[in-house]
């Protein structure tokens, strides 16, 4: 997927900033580490893909940015804490993290019953321990720096329940209130802790959850008659991660045309 970047949003307090951006490989992290970087912040892309990681880096840099890519899986706690060294020793900061890695393009849809054991595993040590450890390892920088932004990216899911996908469903509803409990524990350190809820987004990678042809109908059910675009989802994200969003804690972040609420 081409990446365009939209620069109509412009966030002085970014430029400089250290951003982890989990699973930015592909997909929207991808779109994030790019947007970062068109601020001048540095996006430290931790994917397990490691080649993905390498590229969105070459990519960045070729365009005059900075960035770094990592190979890490955020499931792994040794990895998490050897991915927050690399970055600290690369750029000594860590400002920012946004938990966006998850399993989900590739996830195993089933109903409940038949799901097997691993992949409910799978969800849960990838989208809600791998955010756990990765708070962990960047927060000791944040606290000492009396500033840090973290970002726990959910999904819509938790909201409208759809079968065969409760691994998921229960995994990103975990997240929201890990978010709430991290905003208290951090906030007298400055260090703001939010929910990131996108919509619907094509991003190119196939996906069992929405075939393509339904992408139509969600357009159909939302308030804003139009497919989500990536600079839909990052300018928001920008925005809760620049000092201007200092006040905002806690919260859900919804970026969905209005696919959800109420
Ligand atoms: N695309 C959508 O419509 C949509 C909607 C709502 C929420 N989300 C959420 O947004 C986030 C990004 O979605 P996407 O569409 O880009 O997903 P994606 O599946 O295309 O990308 C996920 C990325 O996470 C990486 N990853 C997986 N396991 C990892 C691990 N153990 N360690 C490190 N990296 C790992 C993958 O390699 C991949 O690069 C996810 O959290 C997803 O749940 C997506």
């Amino acid at each position: 997927m081409d990446i365009v970047v939209d620069k109509s949003a412009s966030y002085e307090s970014l430029k400089d900033r250290v951003v982890v951006i989990t699973g930015g490989g592909q997909g929207i992290g991808r779109g994030f580490a790019h947007h970062f970087a068109a601020q001048g912040a540095i996006p430290v892309v931790a994917d397990i893909n490691g080649d993905n990681a390498a590229s969105v880096q070459a990519e960045i840099e070729t365009g005059g940015g900075r960035a770094l890519g990592i190979e890490t899986d955020v499931a792994n706690e040794a990895a998490t804490g050897a991915m927050a060294e690399a970055a600290l020793s690369a750029f000594g900061r860590i400002d920012v993290l946004i938990n966006n890695a998850a399993v989900f393009s590739r996830i195993t849809m089933a109903p409940f019953w038949e799901l097997p054991v691993d992949e409910w595993k799978s969800a849960m040590d990838v989208n809600i321990t791998g955010a756990f450890f990765c708070a962990r390892a960047v927060v000791p920088a944040m606290r000492e720096a009396g500033w840090g932004r973290i970002i726990n990216v959910t999904s819509g899911t938790v909201k409208s329940g759809p079968p065969n996908y409760l691994h998921y469903v229960t995994s990103k509803s975990a997240v929201i209130g890990m978010t709430r409990s991290m905003a208290r524990e951090l906030g007298a350190w400055n260090i703001t802790v939010n929910t990131f809820w996108p919509g619907v987004t094509d991003t190119g990678i196939p996906r069992p959850s929405v075939p393509p042809e339904m992408f139509e109908k969600f357009v159909e059910m939302q308030v804003v008659k139009r497919s989500t675009r990536i600079e839909d989802l990052a300018k928001p994200i920008l925005f809760i991660c620049s000092d201007e969003a200092s006040y905002i804690s806690g919260q859900i972040l919804e970026a969905d045309g209005g696919l959800n609420f109420g």
